[in-house]
């Protein structure tokens, strides 16, 4: 909702309230933004909130000659430019016509409307009930027009800003910075938390004091770049998941971009986002407009969790569009790290059969399967089945995998070329580079110049052609290197408009070529856009997933076409664990590509369990990427298994509410323990990590225990579920599992009845026949008591015993816990259908369940006792003497060091991967 009275303006969401002013020399002054306050109605309490000053503070400048006291460097201000006193970080810096550079835009009018209307060159969020809020400011002395646009999405508290700048002079003006965000706000004792990162190694966040001087965060990868995401947050020091004030932003565009925050001499703070100044310069003809990115805020008082709600649920119901939109996706498998390039039809058809006997329903093929793709040196840009490895073409392909029950899905990336390919032949300058240069490569590869035309038609109609050629039903598009050189001999960047006798014309103007190089990434980005655009209008059906080696653009300009995006090339669970936390801070897990793959991993060469990789991945739009040929039966049986409970669960891992527990990125500043060591870190902290994703209401959940190492004798943990309802009573179990003897060494003789030599092929056997029984976690419980004291799991194992009832936790290991309204499944068994999740708003629920508990309603009634659930194979194992004696024969024969793989004997696969060559150094 938004109330302007008297050059007033409140800005209200659910929970939130942002508020300014016009002041008597026409600037924008920012008052407050923050928890929901209530105002007069005539809004004569702004005098509460407004800044005091009589006289000058110190050798400040003076405004003018009527405003003495009026110190724009001490001023919170919603757009600033320079020259005028402050010495902040300008919103806006121009160069006009005579070279002058003092900035001073003034209020001029203001617009209300409901409903967003597009813009002509920017992807931005979108809502037909929002409140959208126009406030158009002039500059003093020259004639260009600033529009700042507010849109309020009330449900998810999340408030938007863009700006647009015109020139209604008759010069051009040089644009050498415009941003996006701007928040001033009265004090500057907060914390940033950033993200920064590198290839594998993506969305690492780090926090910083903000309380003195400039930080900045940016990329000038030509993307919105893994080095430096664009979504960060600003907190009190005291901030945790759960508890707190702190605001997060984000910005909707996905090339060069800064986060800016600068303390002033008085103890402001000014925070700032938009596109990065370095190399940009546009020149802004008479008539025309630029359009600046829409930056994305958002306040909550309750700690980060909070906050990763309202981006959540702000990015699914206003950033992701189309078909996609809150549908399930499918469980794929990716043939990346199951083949890289050495593939054939047969190879991926085997692969196919074994996805589909395993319950995956989408196959994707990788790169490869174009030009003479077999490693990257060659090919980009020549989009032609290579008819060696795949004789059927796409469709010969397609049919197969369908055929196999699988929809089919392929790999691409259009905005490259490599010198060594038809195209460069063609065309050498299409790409951005200046031919008086050497070019900088990255993976041997160019990037094509999109802010021309015929490159951008160029595009469409390759990638129209190729998505129609077969039944595809999934698009990978990938951008696999950052910008060099940036350079653009095309005739948009040069051209005028002219205008004669017979008509408007596009003229190249080469003097004019040297001016607009500044304009080239930007363009870039907007051309990317428009291919985006065209082709998801054009393909609507197929399920787009964004990457850029990983991710290295994964922002909301992107999300705004393409409703996921591959997260990481870094496939590790480890890794993946906090890469996928950093993401969830400003990103909704099924925008995020997660994948179980092969053990070493490829990236890390740790070796982890299945069941670790499977309980990362499944927090997100969940892939497989391995050749599951090379799996045994009883991996595969693993994997069919945890197929299952992903679709089971699926809902609540696609469009569920995310919580992470423990205390979150300020949890250095709190000084919880002397010890150095994670493991000794009796909070966990950097050792432990916790999630839970419920649904909407709080109905089911499912949560993560993930430990990166064992520290000994640290015999009890806790698991905390949230976003439960206090007053529900939940049915709370682990996934049932068992452990494999091996794990446990030579300890397995203090139990069997003959010597088993470790990593012996009697051992092998043994493993085959007898799985230890894991420990069951099965309780009934209020969701407060849940909540709130946590969940004692059982003792850990610590060298001292072991039976069934003790956790068997070794380094790297995931585990998952189910917990569901017991009501609901009481329902189900008796057949009925599950209760729907209410159609209330949450402070409505709150109120229900205040009046049931007045009433004491108790649901214990109607609920039957659980049995305890069965503890599976508890039966003693068994093994002939002949089976032994064979064993140990064999065991004599081979070398004692043997560590065989196990046969499937299901399986008469002999393939195995042996990719060395490829794997080598250019997996990305
Ligand atoms: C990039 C992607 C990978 C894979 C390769 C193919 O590195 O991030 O997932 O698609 O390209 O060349």
């Amino acid at each position: 909702m938004i109330q302007i009275k008297d050059n007033k303006f409140v800005l209200n969401t659910k929970n939130t309230t942002y508020c300014f002013e016009i002041s008597d020399t026409g600037h924008a002054m920012h008052r407050y933004y923050g928890k929901r306050v209530r105002f007069l109605p005539n809004l004569s309490d702004f005098d509460v909130i407004r800044q005091k000053r009589e006289f000058i503070t110190g050798n400040s400048i003076a405004y003018d000659k009527d405003h003495q006291a009026l110190a724009m460097e001490d001023e919170c201000l919603e757009i600033s430019g320079s020259g005028k006193g402050d010495l902040r970080s300008p919103f806006i810096s121009l160069v006009f016509a005579d070279g002058s550079r003092t900035v001073d835009f003034i209020y001029d009018s203001c617009t209300l409307e409901k409903g967003t209307a597009e813009r002509k060159t920017l992807p931005g969020s979108y809502g037909e009930e929002a409140d959208v809020l126009t406030v158009s400011f002039v500059e003093k002395y020259y004639k260009v027009r600033l529009n700042i646009v507010y849109t309020v999405y009330e449900e998810e508290n999340v408030i938007t800003r863009y700006a647009d700048l015109i020139n209604e002079g008759s010069d051009p003006v040089r644009v050498e910075r415009i941003l996006s965000l701007q928040l001033d706000l009265p004090d500057s004792g907060y914390e940033g938390i950033f993200f920064d990162g590198a290839w594998a190694r993506e969305m690492h966040s780090y926090h910083t004091s903000l309380a003195h001087g400039m930080h900045v965060s940016r990329s000038y990868t030509g993307t919105s770049s893994n080095r430096a995401n664009p979504f960060f947050m600003v907190a009190r020091p005291q901030t945790n998941e759960d508890r707190g004030e702190c605001f997060g932003f984000n910005l909707i565009y996905s090339g060069n971009h800064m986060e800016i925050t600068d303390a002033n001499a008085y103890g402001k703070i000014r925070i700032q986002s938009g596109i990065n100044e370095e190399g940009f310069a546009y020149i802004l003809k008479p008539g025309d407009t630029f359009e600046a990115p829409e930056a994305v805020m958002s306040f909550s008082d309750s700690g980060l969790n909070a906050l990763s709600h309202n981006m959540h649920f702000f990015v699914r119901e206003h950033i992701v569009r189309g078909e996609w939109k809150y549908k399930d996706r499918p469980i794929l498998l990716n043939s990346w790290e199951a083949a890289y390039f050495k593939f054939d039809e047969a190879k991926l058809l085997k692969l196919a059969k074994r996805a589909s006997d395993a319950g995956i329903e989408l196959f994707v093929m990788d790169d490869g399967w174009f030009g003479e793709r077999d490693d990257d040196t060659k090919s980009l840009g020549d989009w032609v089945v290579n008819k060696k490895k795949l004789p059927g073409g796409l469709s010969g392909l397609a049919d197969k995998i369908n055929k196999l029950g699988l929809s089919f899905g392929l790999w691409v990336e259009p905005e490259m070329v490599n010198v060594n390919s038809d195209l460069y032949e063609e065309h050498p300058d299409w790409c951005l580079a200046n031919p008086k240069r050497d070019h900088s490569e990255g993976r041997n590869q160019r990037v094509l110049d999109l802010s021309r035309k015929e490159v951008r038609e160029y595009i469409i109609d390759t990638m129209s052609r190729v998505f129609s050629s077969a039944n595809i039903a999934y698009v990978k598009w990938d951008m696999n290197r950052i910008f060099s050189d940036v350079y653009s001999g095309s005739a948009r960047a040069g051209s005028v408009i002219v205008v004669d006798e017979t008509g408007t014309h596009e003229v190249v103007n080469e003097e004019a070529i040297s001016q607009h190089q500044g304009e080239v990434a930007h363009r870039y980005v907007l051309g990317l856009y428009e291919i985006m655009g065209a082709l998801t209008e054009k393909f609507p059906h197929i399920l787009f997933e964004g990457c850029a080696s990983g991710g290295n653009r994964f922002d909301l300009g992107i999300l705004c076409y393409f409703p996921q995006i591959w997260a990481s090339d870094n496939t590790d669970p480890i890794c993946r664990a906090e890469i996928q936390q950093g993401y969830s801070y400003g990103y909704p897990l099924e925008t995020m590509g997660a994948h179980v793959s092969a053990s070493p991993n490829h990236q890390t060469l740790r070796r982890t369990q299945l069941r670790t990789r499977f309980a990362v991945a499944a927090f997100g739009s969940l892939g497989y990427e391995c050749n599951l040929n090379d799996f045994t039966k009883e991996q595969m049986d693993e994997i069919k298994d945890e197929i299952a409970v992903y679709k089971k669960y699926r809902e609540i891992f696609q469009h569920g509410k995310f919580f992470r527990g423990g205390m979150g990125p300020l949890a250095d500043l709190v000084p919880i323990s002397d010890a150095t060591s994670v493991l000794f870190n009796p909070t966990g902290v950097g050792n432990i990590t916790e999630w839970t994703i419920a649904t909407r209401y709080g109905t089911k959940a499912v949560g993560l225990m993930l430990k990166k190492l064992v520290a000994p004798n640290t015999q009890n943990m806790r698991y905390f579920p949230k976003g439960l309802e206090e007053n529900t009573e939940y049915h709370f179990f682990n996934h049932e599992l068992t452990y494999d003897i091996r794990d446990f060494g030579d300890l397995v003789n203090t139990v069997t009845p003959i010597h088993v030599k470790q990593d012996s092929l009697l051992m092998d056997l043994l493993a085959k026949k007898v799985k230890l029984p894991a420990e069951t976690e099965d309780y009934t419980a209020y969701g407060s008591l849940l909540m709130s004291a946590g969940v004692a799991l059982k003792q850990n194992f610590s060298g001292t015993g072991y039976n069934e009832n003790v956790r068997y936790d070794q380094d790297f290991s995931g585990k998952l816990f189910f917990i569901e309204d017991v009501d609901e499944e009481v329902l189900k068994e008796k057949g009925a259908e599950a209760t729907p999740e209410p159609e209330v708003t949450e402070a409505e629920l709150a109120e229900l369940a205040a009046e049931a508990e007045g009433e004491n309603v108790s649901s214990q009634e109607t609920v039957e006792e659980e049995a305890p659930a069965a503890v599976e194979n508890t039966e003693e194992y068994e093994i002939t003497d002949e089976e032994s004696e064979e064993a140990e024969e064999e065991d004599d024969n081979e070398d004692d060091e043997s560590d065989e793989e196990y046969e499937d004997d299901e399986d008469d696969s002999d393939e195995e991967y042996e990719e060395s060559e490829e794997t080598d150094g250019d997996n990305n």
